[in-house]
């Protein structure tokens, strides 16, 4: 079975008591189970982390190299904000997902910008703890093609 990172940045361990107008009731404990769920029945097996710190969230990612196949990151603010994220991710030959909670180009102009855009296989915003859902789909097919070619 396949093993995926589901590595979650800076205030996430707050969602459900966390702006719930923007991100929903949705804890990080529900987001993970349901992540670890829906892995179970697409065939992949989900670890998560979650840390407020930068550094590591990079060294996870560095990490991820020995254990896992493929990382779905919600980066939060890193995401508009770090190049050592995304060099992070340039360094590693692993697919990395980008998912967001919130459409982050339907809000504010800072949050328009993804500094790890340019570098993920593709980005997921929008949809609730659901963009988790997806980007898991989204990397369960992009390991399927990638092992075909
Ligand atoms: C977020 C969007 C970011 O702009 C914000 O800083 C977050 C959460 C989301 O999941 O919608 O912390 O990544």
């Amino acid at each position: 079975m396949r093993s995926i990172l589901v590595l979650n940045g800076p205030n996430l361990n707050l969602l459900g008591t966390r702006q719930p107008e923007v991100y929903g009731q949705t804890t990080l404990k529900m987001i993970e189970d349901l992540c670890v769920a829906h892995g179970e029945a697409i065939g992949l097996r989900v670890e998560h982390l979650q840390s407020n710190h930068e550094g590591a969230l990079i060294d996870a990612i560095h990490n991820a190299r020995e254990t896992h196949e493929g990382v779905v990151l919600n980066a939060g603010a890193y995401t508009h904000t770090s190049i050592a994220l995304m060099d992070a991710i340039s360094s590693v030959q692993l697919p990395v997902i980008e998912v967001h909670l919130s459409n982050i180009h339907a809000r504010e102009p800072f949050r328009h910008k993804s500094c790890i855009a340019p570098v993920v296989v593709g980005q997921i915003c929008g949809f609730g703890a659901h963009s988790y859902v997806l980007a898991l789909d989204a990397l369960a097919k992009h390991l399927e093609e990638s092992a075909a070619s």
